[in-house]
Protein backbone atom coordinates (compact mmCIF):
# COMPACT_ATOMS: atom_id res chain seq x y z
CA UNK A 1 0.00 0.00 0.00
CA UNK A 2 1.17 3.56 -0.05
CA UNK A 3 1.70 4.08 3.28
CA UNK A 4 4.72 1.30 2.74
CA UNK A 5 6.33 3.91 0.51
CA UNK A 6 6.92 5.97 3.16
CA UNK A 7 11.01 5.74 4.32
CA UNK A 8 13.38 7.61 6.29
CA UNK A 9 15.03 10.73 5.02
CA UNK A 10 12.08 12.06 3.14
CA UNK A 11 12.18 15.07 4.43
CA UNK A 12 12.42 17.52 8.05
CA UNK A 13 8.80 18.27 6.49
CA UNK A 14 5.95 18.62 8.79
CA UNK A 15 2.68 18.49 8.81
CA UNK A 16 0.98 21.60 10.50
CA UNK A 17 -2.46 23.05 9.91
CA UNK A 18 -2.42 25.92 7.35
CA UNK A 19 -4.34 28.17 5.33
CA UNK A 20 -4.21 27.47 1.51
CA UNK A 21 -1.54 29.89 1.02
CA UNK A 22 1.23 29.24 2.08
CA UNK A 23 3.11 32.33 3.87
CA UNK A 24 7.05 32.92 3.55
CA UNK A 25 9.03 33.19 7.09
CA UNK A 26 11.34 35.82 5.25
CA UNK A 27 11.02 39.14 3.99
CA UNK A 28 10.19 38.85 0.16
CA UNK A 29 12.87 40.25 -2.41
CA UNK A 30 11.41 43.20 -4.51
CA UNK A 31 10.12 42.71 -7.40
CA UNK A 32 11.73 42.83 -10.69
CA UNK A 33 15.12 42.81 -9.44
CA UNK A 34 16.66 39.64 -10.60
CA UNK A 35 17.61 39.01 -14.58
CA UNK A 36 15.20 36.23 -15.91
CA UNK A 37 17.45 33.18 -16.11
CA UNK A 38 17.08 30.51 -19.14
CA UNK A 39 17.55 26.64 -17.96
CA UNK A 40 20.32 25.18 -19.96
CA UNK A 41 19.98 23.08 -23.06
CA UNK A 42 20.44 19.27 -21.96
CA UNK A 43 22.95 17.93 -23.83
CA UNK A 44 23.30 14.30 -24.65
CA UNK A 45 26.07 12.47 -22.90
CA UNK A 46 27.03 10.32 -26.45
CA UNK A 47 26.72 13.27 -28.36
CA UNK A 48 23.59 11.86 -30.08
CA UNK A 49 20.31 10.83 -28.72
CA UNK A 50 21.30 9.09 -25.15
CA UNK A 51 20.75 11.75 -22.38
CA UNK A 52 21.56 10.95 -18.87
CA UNK A 53 20.36 13.07 -15.14
CA UNK A 54 21.40 13.00 -12.33
CA UNK A 55 18.68 13.77 -9.39
CA UNK A 56 21.04 14.86 -6.79
CA UNK A 57 20.12 17.79 -4.17
CA UNK A 58 22.13 21.20 -4.28
CA UNK A 59 22.17 24.37 -2.73
CA UNK A 60 20.98 27.13 -4.71
CA UNK A 61 20.20 31.03 -3.99
CA UNK A 62 16.94 31.76 -4.95
CA UNK A 63 15.68 34.64 -2.67
CA UNK A 64 18.76 36.98 -3.09
CA UNK A 65 21.34 36.67 0.57
CA UNK A 66 19.53 32.95 1.63
CA UNK A 67 20.27 29.67 0.29
CA UNK A 68 17.65 27.18 -0.67
CA UNK A 69 18.27 23.47 -0.74
CA UNK A 70 16.84 21.96 -4.09
CA UNK A 71 16.37 18.42 -5.35
CA UNK A 72 17.01 19.03 -8.82
CA UNK A 73 17.79 17.28 -12.49
CA UNK A 74 21.58 17.33 -12.29
CA UNK A 75 21.21 19.85 -9.27
CA UNK A 76 19.00 22.43 -11.00
CA UNK A 77 16.16 24.03 -10.44
CA UNK A 78 14.40 23.81 -13.38
CA UNK A 79 16.27 21.22 -14.39
CA UNK A 80 17.98 21.55 -18.00
CA UNK A 81 15.67 22.01 -21.12
CA UNK A 82 15.57 18.93 -23.48
CA UNK A 83 15.71 20.51 -27.38
CA UNK A 84 14.84 17.44 -28.89
CA UNK A 85 13.32 16.26 -32.98
CA UNK A 86 9.92 14.84 -32.97
CA UNK A 87 10.54 11.28 -34.87
CA UNK A 88 14.53 11.15 -33.52
CA UNK A 89 13.91 8.55 -30.19
CA UNK A 90 16.09 9.38 -27.50
CA UNK A 91 17.12 7.64 -24.05
CA UNK A 92 17.46 9.55 -21.03
CA UNK A 93 19.09 7.88 -18.29
CA UNK A 94 18.00 8.91 -14.79
CA UNK A 95 20.31 8.18 -11.84
CA UNK A 96 18.88 8.99 -8.44
CA UNK A 97 20.88 10.10 -5.67
CA UNK A 98 18.10 11.73 -3.65
CA UNK A 99 17.17 10.16 -0.39
CA UNK A 100 13.69 8.89 -1.27
CA UNK A 101 12.38 6.77 -4.63
CA UNK A 102 11.32 8.92 -7.55
CA UNK A 103 9.47 8.29 -10.47
CA UNK A 104 10.49 10.48 -13.55
CA UNK A 105 6.76 11.34 -16.21
CA UNK A 106 7.23 13.22 -19.12
CA UNK A 107 4.03 15.43 -19.35
CA UNK A 108 2.53 15.20 -23.14
CA UNK A 109 4.76 12.11 -24.27
CA UNK A 110 3.59 9.39 -26.15
CA UNK A 111 5.39 6.92 -24.10
CA UNK A 112 5.56 2.99 -23.87
CA UNK A 113 4.20 2.00 -20.15
CA UNK A 114 7.13 1.13 -18.92
CA UNK A 115 9.14 4.34 -19.84
CA UNK A 116 6.24 6.91 -18.73
CA UNK A 117 7.11 7.33 -15.19
CA UNK A 118 4.21 5.61 -13.80
CA UNK A 119 3.75 6.48 -10.04
CA UNK A 120 4.79 2.78 -8.60
CA UNK A 121 7.94 2.18 -11.06
CA UNK A 122 10.58 3.59 -8.73
CA UNK A 123 13.94 4.11 -8.72
CA UNK A 124 15.73 4.27 -5.28
CA UNK A 125 19.49 5.23 -4.66
CA UNK A 126 22.05 3.19 -4.53
CA UNK A 127 22.59 4.49 -0.90
CA UNK A 128 19.25 3.94 -0.09
CA UNK A 129 18.15 0.59 -1.41
CA UNK A 130 18.69 -0.80 1.80
CA UNK A 131 15.15 0.39 3.24
CA UNK A 132 14.17 -2.07 0.26
CA UNK A 133 13.64 -5.13 0.23
CA UNK A 134 13.19 -6.37 -3.44
CA UNK A 135 9.70 -7.04 -4.37
CA UNK A 136 8.46 -6.46 -0.87
CA UNK A 137 7.08 -3.38 -0.83
CA UNK A 138 5.23 -2.45 -4.47
CA UNK A 139 2.08 -5.24 -5.56
CA UNK A 140 2.12 -3.43 -9.10
CA UNK A 141 4.99 -2.03 -9.09
CA UNK A 142 8.57 -1.79 -10.12
CA UNK A 143 11.81 -1.04 -8.08
CA UNK A 144 15.03 -0.07 -9.50
CA UNK A 145 17.99 0.53 -7.75
CA UNK A 146 20.18 3.39 -9.09
CA UNK A 147 19.44 3.69 -12.78
CA UNK A 148 16.64 3.82 -14.48
CA UNK A 149 17.03 4.51 -18.78
CA UNK A 150 13.51 5.79 -19.99
CA UNK A 151 13.09 5.07 -23.76
CA UNK A 152 11.23 8.34 -25.55
CA UNK A 153 9.77 7.79 -29.38
CA UNK A 154 9.17 11.11 -29.87
CA UNK A 155 6.60 9.97 -32.61
CA UNK A 156 4.40 12.83 -31.96
CA UNK A 157 4.64 16.62 -33.28
CA UNK A 158 6.29 19.82 -32.13
CA UNK A 159 5.25 21.00 -28.75
CA UNK A 160 6.03 21.82 -25.13
CA UNK A 161 5.97 19.13 -23.20
CA UNK A 162 7.56 18.94 -19.51
CA UNK A 163 9.50 16.63 -17.26
CA UNK A 164 8.65 16.09 -13.39
CA UNK A 165 8.51 13.43 -11.01
CA UNK A 166 5.42 11.41 -10.52
CA UNK A 167 6.20 8.91 -7.62
CA UNK A 168 2.91 7.62 -5.53
CA UNK A 169 1.87 9.97 -2.77
CA UNK A 170 5.08 12.22 -3.08
CA UNK A 171 4.66 13.81 -6.08
CA UNK A 172 3.71 17.00 -4.47
CA UNK A 173 6.92 17.43 -2.14
CA UNK A 174 9.42 16.07 -5.09
CA UNK A 175 7.97 18.23 -7.73
CA UNK A 176 7.89 21.73 -5.17
CA UNK A 177 11.55 20.64 -4.04
CA UNK A 178 12.34 21.27 -7.73
CA UNK A 179 12.10 18.25 -9.92
CA UNK A 180 10.87 19.59 -12.89
CA UNK A 181 12.08 21.24 -15.91
CA UNK A 182 11.19 21.87 -19.76
CA UNK A 183 10.82 19.10 -22.74
CA UNK A 184 10.81 20.84 -26.40
CA UNK A 185 10.23 18.99 -29.34
CA UNK A 186 11.04 20.53 -32.71
CA UNK A 187 9.45 19.44 -36.38
CA UNK A 188 9.92 20.48 -39.79
CA UNK A 189 6.50 21.67 -39.60
CA UNK A 190 7.31 24.29 -36.52
CA UNK A 191 10.84 25.26 -38.01
CA UNK A 192 9.29 26.10 -41.27
CA UNK A 193 7.55 28.82 -39.71
CA UNK A 194 8.47 32.35 -39.30
CA UNK A 195 7.81 32.58 -35.61
CA UNK A 196 10.61 34.57 -33.35
CA UNK A 197 13.52 32.10 -33.13
CA UNK A 198 16.93 31.13 -31.20
CA UNK A 199 17.25 33.52 -28.08
CA UNK A 200 13.81 35.11 -28.93
CA UNK A 201 12.45 31.40 -28.53
CA UNK A 202 12.03 31.25 -24.60
CA UNK A 203 10.41 28.64 -21.91
CA UNK A 204 9.15 30.63 -19.72
CA UNK A 205 8.17 27.79 -16.19
CA UNK A 206 5.90 29.45 -14.13
CA UNK A 207 5.33 28.31 -10.79
CA UNK A 208 5.17 29.56 -6.77
CA UNK A 209 7.02 28.53 -3.94
CA UNK A 210 6.89 30.11 -0.05
CA UNK A 211 10.11 29.91 2.15
CA UNK A 212 11.20 28.99 5.37
CA UNK A 213 12.99 31.63 7.35
CA UNK A 214 16.36 30.13 6.45
CA UNK A 215 15.56 30.02 3.02
CA UNK A 216 14.51 26.17 2.55
CA UNK A 217 11.31 25.22 1.13
CA UNK A 218 8.29 25.70 2.93
CA UNK A 219 5.88 22.83 2.59
CA UNK A 220 3.69 21.46 5.02
CA UNK A 221 3.41 17.42 5.14
CA UNK A 222 4.85 14.66 2.96
CA UNK A 223 3.96 12.07 4.76
CA UNK A 224 1.02 10.01 4.03
CA UNK A 225 0.41 8.17 7.16
CA UNK A 226 -0.45 11.55 8.84
CA UNK A 227 -2.92 12.04 6.00
CA UNK A 228 -6.28 11.02 7.13
CA UNK A 229 -5.59 12.11 10.44
CA UNK A 230 -7.86 15.18 12.05
CA UNK A 231 -6.10 18.38 11.52
CA UNK A 232 -3.35 17.08 9.06
CA UNK A 233 -5.65 16.89 5.71
CA UNK A 234 -6.82 20.72 6.12
CA UNK A 235 -3.89 22.73 4.04
CA UNK A 236 -4.42 20.12 1.65
CA UNK A 237 -7.78 20.31 0.30
CA UNK A 238 -6.90 23.18 -1.99
CA UNK A 239 -3.50 22.08 -2.41
CA UNK A 240 -0.45 24.05 -1.52
CA UNK A 241 0.61 27.56 -2.76
CA UNK A 242 3.11 29.66 -1.88
CA UNK A 243 3.27 34.00 -2.25
CA UNK A 244 5.96 34.21 -4.06
CA UNK A 245 5.92 33.36 -7.66
CA UNK A 246 9.14 32.15 -9.43
CA UNK A 247 9.91 32.35 -13.52
CA UNK A 248 12.47 29.71 -14.53
CA UNK A 249 13.69 29.48 -11.12
CA UNK A 250 13.94 33.44 -10.08
CA UNK A 251 11.13 35.33 -8.02
CA UNK A 252 9.43 38.01 -10.32
CA UNK A 253 12.46 38.23 -12.60
CA UNK A 254 12.74 40.85 -15.21
CA UNK A 255 13.84 40.11 -18.72
CA UNK A 256 15.11 42.89 -21.57
CA UNK A 257 13.46 42.84 -24.69
CA UNK A 258 14.20 44.17 -28.08
CA UNK A 259 11.15 45.64 -29.32
CA UNK A 260 10.12 42.94 -31.79
CA UNK A 261 8.19 39.47 -31.48
CA UNK A 262 9.16 36.63 -28.76
CA UNK A 263 7.83 33.22 -28.75
CA UNK A 264 7.20 32.38 -24.78
CA UNK A 265 6.45 28.62 -23.90
CA UNK A 266 4.21 29.30 -20.94
CA UNK A 267 3.87 26.54 -18.24
CA UNK A 268 2.01 26.80 -15.30
CA UNK A 269 4.57 23.77 -13.00
CA UNK A 270 2.81 25.29 -10.15
CA UNK A 271 1.58 22.39 -7.23
CA UNK A 272 -1.94 24.03 -6.95
CA UNK A 273 -2.02 27.50 -8.29
CA UNK A 274 -3.90 28.94 -11.15
CA UNK A 275 -3.25 31.82 -13.12
CA UNK A 276 -4.68 34.32 -15.67
CA UNK A 277 -1.67 35.90 -17.20
CA UNK A 278 -2.00 39.60 -18.65
CA UNK A 279 -0.08 42.44 -19.77
CA UNK A 280 -0.46 45.35 -17.84
CA UNK A 281 0.02 47.76 -19.76
CA UNK A 282 -1.59 45.89 -22.40
CA UNK A 283 -0.27 47.17 -26.07
CA UNK A 284 -2.34 50.44 -27.72
CA UNK A 285 -3.57 48.37 -30.06
CA UNK A 286 -4.40 44.35 -31.11
CA UNK A 287 -4.62 41.65 -28.66
CA UNK A 288 -1.31 41.06 -25.53
CA UNK A 289 -0.68 37.53 -26.70
CA UNK A 290 -1.43 35.51 -30.01
CA UNK A 291 -1.30 32.27 -29.17
CA UNK A 292 0.25 29.64 -31.77
CA UNK A 293 0.60 26.57 -29.21
CA UNK A 294 -1.11 24.25 -26.79
CA UNK A 295 -0.33 21.31 -24.65
CA UNK A 296 0.68 19.50 -27.28
CA UNK A 297 1.04 20.83 -30.05
CA UNK A 298 0.60 24.16 -32.41
CA UNK A 299 -2.83 25.39 -33.42
CA UNK A 300 -4.24 25.04 -36.52
CA UNK A 301 -4.23 29.43 -36.77
CA UNK A 302 -3.05 31.77 -34.57
CA UNK A 303 -5.65 33.36 -32.09
CA UNK A 304 -5.47 36.62 -30.41
CA UNK A 305 -5.91 36.60 -26.36
CA UNK A 306 -6.95 39.16 -23.76
CA UNK A 307 -5.48 36.83 -20.98
CA UNK A 308 -4.23 33.30 -20.50
CA UNK A 309 -5.81 31.01 -18.19
CA UNK A 310 -3.14 28.22 -16.70
CA UNK A 311 -4.17 25.43 -14.93
CA UNK A 312 -1.47 23.13 -13.39
CA UNK A 313 0.41 21.48 -16.14
CA UNK A 314 -1.13 23.31 -18.93
CA UNK A 315 1.01 24.85 -21.56
CA UNK A 316 0.58 27.76 -23.99
CA UNK A 317 3.00 28.64 -26.48
CA UNK A 318 2.24 32.22 -27.45
CA UNK A 319 3.73 35.24 -29.43
CA UNK A 320 4.27 38.64 -27.46
CA UNK A 321 5.01 41.55 -29.93
CA UNK A 322 7.05 44.40 -28.08
CA UNK A 323 7.50 46.60 -31.02
CA UNK A 324 4.05 47.94 -30.47
CA UNK A 325 5.03 49.58 -27.16
CA UNK A 326 7.63 52.63 -27.09
CA UNK A 327 11.42 52.23 -26.55
CA UNK A 328 11.74 52.10 -22.19
CA UNK A 329 8.36 50.82 -21.72
CA UNK A 330 8.04 48.36 -18.45
CA UNK A 331 5.35 45.40 -19.08
CA UNK A 332 4.37 43.73 -15.90
CA UNK A 333 3.23 39.94 -16.74
CA UNK A 334 0.69 39.86 -14.52
CA UNK A 335 -1.95 37.31 -12.53
CA UNK A 336 -5.40 38.20 -12.39
CA UNK A 337 -6.70 35.68 -10.28
CA UNK A 338 -4.66 36.94 -6.81
CA UNK A 339 -4.61 40.22 -5.62
CA UNK A 340 -1.23 39.77 -3.37
CA UNK A 341 2.22 39.01 -3.89
CA UNK A 342 0.88 36.07 -6.52
CA UNK A 343 -0.40 38.63 -8.32
CA UNK A 344 2.71 39.51 -10.80
CA UNK A 345 4.51 37.25 -12.17
CA UNK A 346 7.50 39.03 -14.14
CA UNK A 347 8.50 42.14 -15.93
CA UNK A 348 9.80 42.58 -19.75
CA UNK A 349 11.10 45.93 -20.51
CA UNK A 350 11.53 47.21 -24.04
CA UNK A 351 15.25 48.06 -23.81
CA UNK A 352 15.60 48.23 -27.18
CA UNK A 353 15.20 49.08 -30.84
CA UNK A 354 15.85 45.87 -32.89
CA UNK A 355 15.57 43.80 -36.08
CA UNK A 356 12.50 42.05 -36.51
CA UNK A 357 12.78 39.13 -38.84
CA UNK A 358 9.70 37.21 -37.47
CA UNK A 359 6.17 37.05 -38.06
CA UNK A 360 2.87 34.96 -37.43
CA UNK A 361 1.67 33.27 -40.05
CA UNK A 362 -2.18 33.03 -40.33
CA UNK A 363 -1.52 28.99 -41.25
CA UNK A 364 0.55 27.43 -38.46
CA UNK A 365 0.25 23.33 -38.77
CA UNK A 366 -2.55 20.86 -39.54
CA UNK A 367 -4.79 20.10 -37.26
CA UNK A 368 -7.44 17.89 -37.57
CA UNK A 369 -11.15 18.03 -35.50
CA UNK A 370 -12.12 15.06 -33.77
CA UNK A 371 -15.62 14.98 -34.06
CA UNK A 372 -18.29 12.90 -31.42
CA UNK A 373 -19.04 10.75 -34.35
CA UNK A 374 -15.38 9.40 -34.34
CA UNK A 375 -15.45 8.30 -30.47
CA UNK A 376 -16.23 4.40 -30.13
CA UNK A 377 -16.97 4.62 -26.40
CA UNK A 378 -18.60 7.39 -24.21
CA UNK A 379 -17.15 7.04 -20.26
CA UNK A 380 -17.86 9.10 -17.35
CA UNK A 381 -14.65 10.41 -15.13
CA UNK A 382 -16.30 12.46 -11.77
CA UNK A 383 -13.73 13.94 -9.39
CA UNK A 384 -14.30 14.60 -6.15
CA UNK A 385 -13.89 14.41 -2.31
CA UNK A 386 -15.24 11.79 -0.62
CA UNK A 387 -15.34 10.63 2.77
CA UNK A 388 -14.70 11.34 5.33
CA UNK A 389 -14.94 7.72 5.97
CA UNK A 390 -12.04 4.62 6.94
CA UNK A 391 -9.39 6.62 5.94
CA UNK A 392 -10.74 9.92 6.05
CA UNK A 393 -11.77 12.41 3.35
CA UNK A 394 -9.64 11.51 0.21
CA UNK A 395 -10.18 12.77 -3.24
CA UNK A 396 -11.45 10.40 -5.46
CA UNK A 397 -12.54 9.77 -9.52
CA UNK A 398 -15.76 7.62 -9.79
CA UNK A 399 -15.93 7.45 -5.75
CA UNK A 400 -12.32 5.22 -6.07
CA UNK A 401 -9.22 6.55 -4.27
CA UNK A 402 -6.06 5.43 -6.64
CA UNK A 403 -5.90 1.81 -6.30
CA UNK A 404 -3.35 0.74 -8.96
CA UNK A 405 -4.38 -2.65 -9.27
CA UNK A 406 -7.55 -1.76 -10.42
CA UNK A 407 -8.12 -0.12 -13.75
CA UNK A 408 -11.52 2.18 -14.87
CA UNK A 409 -11.31 1.90 -18.22
CA UNK A 410 -9.60 -0.32 -21.26
CA UNK A 411 -9.72 2.04 -24.69
CA UNK A 412 -8.36 0.10 -27.79
CA UNK A 413 -5.22 1.45 -28.99
CA UNK A 414 -6.11 3.31 -32.15
CA UNK A 415 -9.23 4.67 -31.08
CA UNK A 416 -10.77 7.51 -30.11
CA UNK A 417 -13.68 7.97 -27.10
CA UNK A 418 -15.87 10.83 -26.08
CA UNK A 419 -14.55 11.43 -21.91
CA UNK A 420 -16.86 13.60 -19.60
CA UNK A 421 -15.39 14.92 -16.30
CA UNK A 422 -17.34 16.54 -13.59
CA UNK A 423 -16.16 17.96 -10.34
CA UNK A 424 -17.03 18.98 -7.11
CA UNK A 425 -13.93 21.82 -7.19
CA UNK A 426 -11.05 23.00 -9.44
CA UNK A 427 -9.70 19.76 -10.81
CA UNK A 428 -7.24 20.19 -13.67
CA UNK A 429 -7.40 16.89 -15.22
CA UNK A 430 -4.33 15.26 -17.35
CA UNK A 431 -4.73 12.05 -18.90
CA UNK A 432 -1.62 10.50 -19.71
CA UNK A 433 -0.52 8.99 -23.41
CA UNK A 434 -3.49 10.04 -25.35
CA UNK A 435 -4.21 13.67 -26.19
CA UNK A 436 -7.70 15.12 -26.61
CA UNK A 437 -9.65 18.02 -28.09
CA UNK A 438 -11.93 19.91 -25.69
CA UNK A 439 -15.39 18.99 -27.23
CA UNK A 440 -17.87 21.05 -24.68
CA UNK A 441 -17.96 22.81 -21.42
CA UNK A 442 -21.38 22.90 -19.71
CA UNK A 443 -22.95 21.54 -22.77
CA UNK A 444 -21.45 24.65 -24.72
CA UNK A 445 -18.67 25.19 -27.21
CA UNK A 446 -15.56 25.41 -25.29
CA UNK A 447 -13.96 28.44 -25.00
CA UNK A 448 -10.62 30.05 -26.73
CA UNK A 449 -8.46 29.22 -24.48
CA UNK A 450 -9.36 25.85 -24.65
CA UNK A 451 -8.02 25.02 -28.27
CA UNK A 452 -6.03 22.57 -29.96
CA UNK A 453 -4.68 19.14 -28.87
CA UNK A 454 -4.33 18.99 -25.18
CA UNK A 455 -2.81 17.02 -22.60
CA UNK A 456 -5.12 18.99 -19.87
CA UNK A 457 -8.12 20.42 -18.90
CA UNK A 458 -9.05 22.82 -16.66
CA UNK A 459 -12.77 21.45 -14.67
CA UNK A 460 -14.10 24.51 -13.06
CA UNK A 461 -16.58 23.58 -9.96
CA UNK A 462 -19.57 21.57 -11.00
CA UNK A 463 -18.63 22.10 -14.75
CA UNK A 464 -18.95 19.40 -17.28
CA UNK A 465 -16.43 19.30 -19.94
CA UNK A 466 -15.75 17.04 -22.51
CA UNK A 467 -13.50 16.01 -24.81
CA UNK A 468 -12.43 13.60 -27.51
CA UNK A 469 -9.32 11.53 -26.58
CA UNK A 470 -7.22 9.84 -28.63
CA UNK A 471 -5.14 6.66 -28.18
CA UNK A 472 -2.58 6.15 -30.19
CA UNK A 473 1.25 4.76 -29.32
CA UNK A 474 1.44 1.62 -27.16
CA UNK A 475 -0.97 -0.44 -24.98
CA UNK A 476 -0.43 -0.94 -21.35
CA UNK A 477 -1.14 0.99 -18.29
CA UNK A 478 -1.52 4.29 -17.80
CA UNK A 479 -2.69 7.18 -15.43
CA UNK A 480 -5.33 10.24 -15.34
CA UNK A 481 -5.16 12.46 -12.38
CA UNK A 482 -5.66 15.89 -11.22
CA UNK A 483 -2.85 17.78 -11.59
CA UNK A 484 -3.52 19.88 -8.47
CA UNK A 485 -0.28 17.63 -6.68
CA UNK A 486 -1.98 17.25 -3.48
CA UNK A 487 -4.97 16.21 -5.14
CA UNK A 488 -3.06 13.89 -6.95
CA UNK A 489 -1.52 12.65 -3.23
CA UNK A 490 -4.40 12.52 -1.94
CA UNK A 491 -5.30 9.50 -4.61
CA UNK A 492 -7.07 11.77 -7.16
CA UNK A 493 -5.85 9.00 -9.38
CA UNK A 494 -6.79 5.96 -11.83
CA UNK A 495 -5.43 3.54 -14.37
CA UNK A 496 -6.94 3.43 -17.57
CA UNK A 497 -5.12 0.25 -19.79
CA UNK A 498 -4.93 0.66 -23.62
CA UNK A 499 -5.53 -2.76 -24.98
CU1 LIG B 1 2.32 16.16 -15.28
CU2 LIG B 1 0.72 12.51 -14.55
O1 LIG B 1 1.58 14.34 -14.82
CU1 LIG C 1 -7.98 18.30 -8.12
Amino acid sequence: GAAALAIPGCGRLTAERAGAVLTSRLPLPRPFTTTLPVPGVARPADGDTAYALTQQAAQVEIIPGTRTEVWGYDGTFPGPTFDVRSGRPITVAITNKLPVPTATHLHGGVTPPQSDGYPTHLVVSEKHAAHFAPGSHLDHGRLTTGRFVHEYPLDQPAATLWYHDHRMDFTGPQVYRGLAGMFVVRDDVDDALPLPKGDKDIPLLICDRAFEADGSFRYPSADPTLLGRPGVEGPYHQGVEGDVILVNGAPWPELDVEATRYRFRLLNASNARRYELRLDPPPPDGSPFTQIGSDAGLLAAPQGLDRVPLAGAERSDVVIDFGAYPIGTRITLVNSLDTGTAGRVMRFHVARRGTEDSRVPARLADVQPLTPAQAVRRRRFDFRLSGPGEHGSRWTINGRPFDPARALATPRLGSTELWTFTSDFHHPVHVHLGHFQVHRRNGRPPSLADAGWKDTVDVRPYEVVEVLVRFTGYRGRYVLHCHNLEHEDMAMMANFDVV
